[in-house]
């Protein structure tokens, strides 16, 4: 028997993400929101776009993005073996640098109803979000919001849930997957670990790919290994080696890396000294170190 919710649940996903009208519409009617991230978030910051982290999601965005013109990949699941590799920064961090790139509209979605964070980092309500919309509690444009000035958009997870595999094994969750796409260039999926729970499992038969994340010291072989074993389709299109030091990015190209960026950060000392001189305050990010 189909539980009440999951009938709901069908009616309301049905309703919103079969009509294309709708889906067009949506936009215009989603919320704006700052961009107040959390202090300590992690997140790339497009006015210091030489910092590593930055470099390091541009490359990324790059490949993805080559890819993408080589095949219709718009929806992402970003993952990894076991908990606090880095599924959630690379997730957020993507999606940013997806966004900085102009008309590219993104959807970072908060699929992790077991530890979701994404709310946490833009500093925005947990609810309503995914859940709420799959429970029939919210509508789709209720729970997107969009930051303001620029291409992206974030779903927060929603209330907590008892049953999140149950919810995710809907139909309907792969219908709205398959639909969204036709607003966003990329959909990014931030879900839980591999080997912890079938959730991202799920989701990434879902996707047209799936981004597998591990954390140098942390990560071992033998979880990459089970990880890649578990995931039911070949969709990996690739893995992301999170936690590496800026020596090791950068050992070898170190000249070409002041080379291109001196110029640079010299413009922007500049450009703060005179901001200084003239009382004004720092631009977002504060001074470089
Ligand atoms: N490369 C990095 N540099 C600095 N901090 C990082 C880096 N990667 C992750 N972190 C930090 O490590 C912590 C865990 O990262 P994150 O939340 O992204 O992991 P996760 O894999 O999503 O964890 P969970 O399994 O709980 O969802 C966070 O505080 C995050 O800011
Ligand atoms: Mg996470």
């Amino acid at each position: 028997m189909v539980p009440a919710y999951a009938q709901q649940a069908m009616q309301n996903v049905a309703a919103m993400v079969n009509d294309p009208v709708n889906l067009q519409g949506l936009l215009d009617k989603i919320e704006e929101i700052p961009f107040r991230p959390l202090a300590d978030a992690h997140l790339i910051d497009p006015t210091r776009p030489s910092e590593a982290p930055s470099e390091e999601f541009r490359s990324l965005r790059t490949r993805l993005n080559h890819m993408q013109s080589l095949s219709p990949i718009h929806s992402i699941v970003v993952t990894s073996p076991s908990p606090a590799e880095g599924k959630s920064f690379t997730a957020v961090n993507l999606a940013l640098a997806q966004s900085h790139l102009a008309g590219n509209l993104t959807l970072l979605g908060d699929f992790d109803f077991r530890r979701p964070i994404v709310h946490t980092l833009f500093q925005v309500d947990r609810s309503p979000g995914v859940t709420d919309f799959l429970l029939g509690r919210a509508q789709l444009h209720e729970i997107i919001k969009k930051i303001a000035g620029t291409n992206l958009y974030i779903m927060p997870a929603g209330e907590a849930v008892l049953n999140p595999l149950e919810l995710l094994n809907l139909r309907e969750v792969k219908s709205m997957v398959d639909r969204l796409p036709s607003v966003f260039n990329w959909v990014i999926l931030d879900t839980p670990p591999l080997l912890f729970a079938a959730d991202a499992n799920l989701l990434s038969t879902m996707c047209h790919g799936t981004l597998l994340v591990v954390r140098i010291g942390t990560t071992t072989i033998d979880s990459v290994t089970r990880a890649m074993q578990s995931l039911c389709e070949n969709n990996v299109l690739g893995i992301s080696v999170n936690g590496a030091r800026r020596g090791e990015l950068y050992s070898r190209y170190t000249y070409y890396h002041s080379y291109y960026y001196s110029a640079e950060a010299k413009a922007r000392e500049d450009g703060e000294a005179d901001a200084e001189a003239l009382g004004a305050s720092a631009p977002p990010g504060g001074k470089p170190e």
